[in-house]
C-alpha cells in the first residue's frame, strides 16, 4: 500500500510495519495541512490489522524544522499538535521515529511523544522556541524532562540550544543512533521492538524528580543574563510543571505557551527570524552569479584582517595585500589569531582551520590582485586614496573581476568612475569585527551590473552573512540611521539627561550597550576624526554638541585610554567619569541651557523616534528596498535588540500617527532636527503599516525631498 493523496505525507506498509513519511519541502514545517495529513495517516495505520508498529520519518534534508512559524498568531484549528501527540503517546501499537538532519521545536515534540527515538547520521535536535519568544507548546516541556531529567531539560529548553545526536543519546532523549537512510533505520528499530530486542515505552508514564537546586540556579542565571526576556523564564516555569501529573503539566504548559504567543516578544523575534531570510529577495536575484574562488583583500588593518578571516572560514583562497611591507607580518598574525579564536569557539574544525591557514597568502604588492575573481578594498576612508587605488586595480585585475569597496559612507559612484569598468564596481560594507558580525551592506552603484550584485549576495550567503541591498548615499542605511540616533542622544545630554541615564535607559530597552558606552569602546578619537572631516559640509543651522570634542581634548579617548565618558581599570568599567560629568555641566552653563529631566521612557522614545524618522527617509529615497531590510541592518549590524524586532517593527507598534505626534512635540526643541517625513504622513492618512510595505519591493517609494 502506498498513499500520498495529501501531497504532504506518504503512507505505506512494509510487512507488519506502517510507515509515515513527512514530505513537505523545504523543511517539513508542521502547519495545519501537514498535521492533518500525519494524523489521518496515523489513524489509517492504526486501523490496519496487518500493521503492528508504526514508523515516522522525514524526506529531504531534515526530519522537520518544527511547527510552521508562518502560522503563529492564527487561531488554533483541530487537530492541534498536542491532540495528535496525545494520540501517538496513547497508541497501543508501538510508534517509532527515525530522525535525521534536524528535529527542532514541534518536530522534536512529535518524537518525544513516540515510544522510541532513533537518531540518524549527524542529526541535531533542539527546542529553540525561546529564540522565537515562545516555549515548547506541544508537550516538549513536559516530556523532555521525563527523558533527560529536569536539569538537562531546563538547560536545553531555556537556552534553546541545539544538541548533537551523541549528546541526546547520552541524555536519554534518543534510544539509538544509526547510520544510513532514516526509513531503513526506522524499520530496523521497529522490527527490533517487535522482536522484543528493544524496549519501547510511553514517555508520559515516566516520572520527573524535583530538582530545586537546578531550578534556583537556572532562575538566577536567566535573571542575570537575560533580564529583558520573558520567554526563557516562562519556559522554566513550564518545565517545572513536569513534576505534576502529566495532564496537569500539559495544561499548564499550553496556557503559558498561548500567553507568550500573544506577546510582543514573540512577534518581534519571529519578525527577526524572517527578516534574516527576507533580504535576499532583490531585483537582481535572477542574474547568474559570477564564479568566485580567489579573493584579494587590500588593507591589513582591523577591517581587512577581519574580512580575510571571514573569507577563509567561508572556504575561499585569500590574498591579503598590505602596502606597508613592515605591516604584512602583523596582518598575517591578526588573521592567524582570529582563526585560532574560531577554532577555540568551535566555529571551525581542526581540519577546516588548517585548510583556511593554507589558503592565505600575504603580500605587499598589488600584483596578487591580478589573480583575483573579487577584490575587496579595505584601506582608510579617504576618497582620493580610494579612487587612486581603483584606477590602479582597473589596470591590474582580470576582465570580469569584481572590484568592491568596504567604504562605510563614501560615494561608490565616484569610486566606480575611477575605473573603466563601473559595471564591476560595488560596495561590500562589512561590520567590525568582520569575521563575527553578520551584516554586509551590498551597495549598488548607478552602473553596477545585476550579476555583480547577485555575486555579492551569493558570496555573503556562503559566508553565513546577512546581505542587505543598499543604494548610494552618505552612510548608506545603517550609518545614516546611527548618526541620527547618536545626535538624539547627544541632544538629550546637552538638555539635561546624564550619559549614564541615557545608556541605562537604552540598555533597559535591550541594547547590550548604550550609545556613550559604545563610543568609549569604539574610541572617541575615531568618531572625532570623522566629525572633523565632515565639519566643512555640516549645515550651519545644525545643532552641534561639542561634548565629545571637549572630552577628546583631555586626551580621553575611551576604553583604550582608561577614561572617556566612563572610567576603566584593567579594561573593566568603573562608573561614570567625574571629569566627563563636569565637561557636560560646564558646556550646559556655557550655552546657558537649563537642566531638564527626562524619564527613561522619553529617552528611549527620542532615540528610537530619531532612528525611525531617518529610516523612513532612507525608504523614501529608495536607499533600502523594504522596511524589513532596515530591520535586518539594525539587528545584524548595530546590535538593535532582537526581541524588539528592529526600528521598523517598533514603528508599527507605535503607529504612524503617534510617531508624527512625537516628532512634532520634539520639534518644539529643535525644528531642524525633528521633521516629519512625507511617507509617514502618507501612511498615517492611508492607514498603512511598514509590514504592509514589505509585501512588494518598495524602493523609490516617493523619491525626492523628505522635508
Ligand atoms: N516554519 C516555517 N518556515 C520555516 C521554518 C518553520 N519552522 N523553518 C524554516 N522555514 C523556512 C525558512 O523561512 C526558509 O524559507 P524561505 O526559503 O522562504 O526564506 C526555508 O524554510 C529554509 O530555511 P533556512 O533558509 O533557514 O534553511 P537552513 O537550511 O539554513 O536552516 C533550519 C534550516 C535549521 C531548519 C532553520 O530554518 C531553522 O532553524 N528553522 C527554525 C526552527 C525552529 O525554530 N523551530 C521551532 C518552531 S516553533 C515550534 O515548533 C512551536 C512548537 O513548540 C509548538
Amino acid at each position: 500500500m502506498k498513499d500520498n493523496v495529501s501531497g504532504l505525507v506518504v503512507i505505506e506498509t512494509e510487512g507488519e510495519i506502517g510507515l509515515i513519511r513527512l514530505a513537505k519541502p523545504p523543511v517539513n514545517a508542521i502547519g495545519l495541512a501537514l498535521r492533518t495529513a500525519i494524523y489521518e495517516g496515523f489513524k489509517t495505520l492504526q486501523k490496519d490489522p496487518a500493521v503492528r508498529a508504526i514508523v515516522l520519518y522525514g524526506e529531504g534534508r531534515f526530519f522537520s524544522a518544527g511547527a510552521d512559524i508562518k502560522d503563529f498568531g492564527k487561531a488554533d484549528i483541530q487537530p492541534t499538535l498536542p491532540h495528535i501527540l496525545k494520540a501517538l503517546n496513547d497508541s497501543e501499537k508501538p510508534v517509532i521515529v527515525a530522525l535525521h538532519g534536524v528535529a527542532f521545536g514541534g518536530a522534536l515534540e512529535v518524537a518525544l511523544a513516540t515510544h522510541l527515538r532513533v537518531g540518524v547520521g549527524d542529526l541535531r535536535i533542539g527546542l529553540p522556541e525561546v529564540k522565537l519568544g515562545l516555549l515548547p507548546g506541544a508537550g516538549g516541556a513536559q516530556r523532555l524532562p521525563r527523558l533527560s531529567g529536569l536539569a538537562g531539560a531546563i538547560d536545553i529548553i531555556c537556552s534553546g540550544r541545539d544538541v548533537s545526536a551523541r549528546e541526546a543519546l547520552d541524555l536519554g532523549i534518543l534510544d539509538r543512533l544509526a547510520e544510513g537512510a532514516p526509513r531503513e533505520a526506522g524499520i530496523i528499530a521497529a522490527r527490533d521492538v517487535l522482536a522484543g530486542k528493544l524496549a519501547a515505552r510511553r514517555t508520559d508514564t515516566r516520572d520527573v524528580a524535583e530538582d530545586l537546586a537546578a531550578v534556583k540556579a537556572a532562575k538566577a542565571r536567566l535573571k542575570a543574563k537575560r533580564p529583558a526576556l520573558q520567554a526563557p523564564l516562562t519556559a522554566l516555569e513550564a518545565v517545572c510543571a513536569a513534576t505534576l501529573p502529566i495532564d496537569e503539566g500539559l495544561a499548564k504548559e499550553r496556557a503559558l505557551f498561548m500567553e507568550l504567543m500573544a506577546g510582543e516578544e514573540r512577534a518581534a523575534l519571529v519578525h527577526a527570524f524572517f527578516a534574516e531570510r527576507a533580504t535576499v529577495d532583490i531585483p537582481e536575484k535572477a542574474a547568474h552569479p559570477r564564479q568566485i574562488d580567489r579573493i584579494a583583500v587590500i588593507g591589513g588593518g582591523t577591517m581587512g584582517v577581519g574580512i580575510a578571516t571571514s573569507l577563509l572560514i567561508g572556504g575561499y583562497h585569500v590574498d591579503l595585500i598590505e602596502a606597508q611591507s613592515e605591516r604584512v607580518a602583523q596582518a598575517r598574525a591578526g588573521v592567524e589569531s582570529n582563526l585560532a579564536g574560531a577554532l577555540k569557539r568551535g566555529k571551525l574544525t581542526e581540519q577546516a582551520h588548517d585548510a583556511a591557514l593554507a589558503a592565505l597568502d600575504c603580500a605587499d604588492s598589488l600584483d596578487a590582485a591580478g589573480r583575483a575573481d573579487l577584490v575587496i578594498e579595505a584601506i582608510f576612508e579617504d576618497m582620493s586614496a580610494k579612487t587612486a587605488l581603483f584606477t590602479k586595480l582597473d589596470t591590474i585585475c582580470k576582465p570580469g573581476a569584481i572590484l568592491a569597496t568596504n567604504t562605510s559612507y563614501l560615494d561608490v559612484n565616484e569610486i566606480a568612475a575611477a575605473t573603466k569598468r563601473p559595471q564591476d564596481v560595488i560596495g561590500l560594507h562589512f561590520f567590525s569585527p568582520a569575521h563575527i558580525m553578520r551584516l554586509i551592506e551590498v551597495v549598488v552603484a548607478k552602473e553596477t551590473a545585476p550579476d555583480c550584485v547577485a555575486s555579492a549576495f551569493a558570496l555573503a550567503r556562503k559566508l553565513g552573512k546577512v546581505p542587505v541591498r543598499a543604494e548610494v548615499c552618505d552612510g548608506f542605511i545603517g550609518n545614516r540611521i546611527l548618526t541620527q540616533y547618536r545626535r538624539a542622544a547627544d541632544y538629550l545630554l546637552l538638555d539635561g539627561a546624564s550619559f549614564t541615564e541615557i545608556d541605562g535607559a537604552l540598555e533597559d530597552f535591550g541594547f547590550a550597550m548604550g550609545p556613550f558606552a559604545v563610543s568609549d569602546l569604539a574610541g572617541l578619537d575615531i568618531a572625532k576624526a570623522t566629525r572633523d572631516r565632515k565639519a566643512a559640509t555640516r549645515p550651519a543651522e545644525e545643532r552641534y554638541s561639542r561634548v565629545a570634542d571637549l572630552i577628546c581634548d583631555q586626551g580621553w579617548f575611551g576604553r583604550k585610554t582608561g577614561q572617556g565618558y566612563y572610567v576603566y581599570e584593567g579594561g573593566k568599567q568603573q562608573g561614570g567619569n567625574p571629569g566627563a560629568f563636569e565637561i557636560v555641566a560646564a558646556e550646559r552653563r556655557a550655552l546657558n541651557l537649563p537642566k531638564r529631566s527626562f524619564t527613561s521612557e522619553e529617552i528611549v522614545s527620542r532615540c528610537l523616534t530619531a532612528m525611525i524618522a531617518e529610516a523612513v527617509r532612507v525608504l523614501e529615497e529608495g536607499i533600502a528596498l523594504r522596511p524589513v531590510d532596515i530591520d535586518a541592518v539594525e539587528l545584524f549590524g548595530y546590535g538593535f535588540p532582537r526581541h524588539r524586532g528592529g526600528p521598523m517593527h517598533q514603528a508599527d507598534l507605535i503607529g504612524p500617527a503617534e510617531l508624527i505626534r512625537r516628532i512634532e512635540l520634539y520639534a518644539n526643541d529643535d525644528p531642524q532636527f525633528w521633521q516629519v517625513p512625507h511617507l509617514l504622513r502618507d501612511m498615517a492618512r492611508e492607514g498603512r503599516s511598514f509590514a504592509d510595505l514589505n509585501g512588494a519591493l518598495t524602493g523609490h517609494v516617493t523619491k525626492g525631498s523628505t522635508k
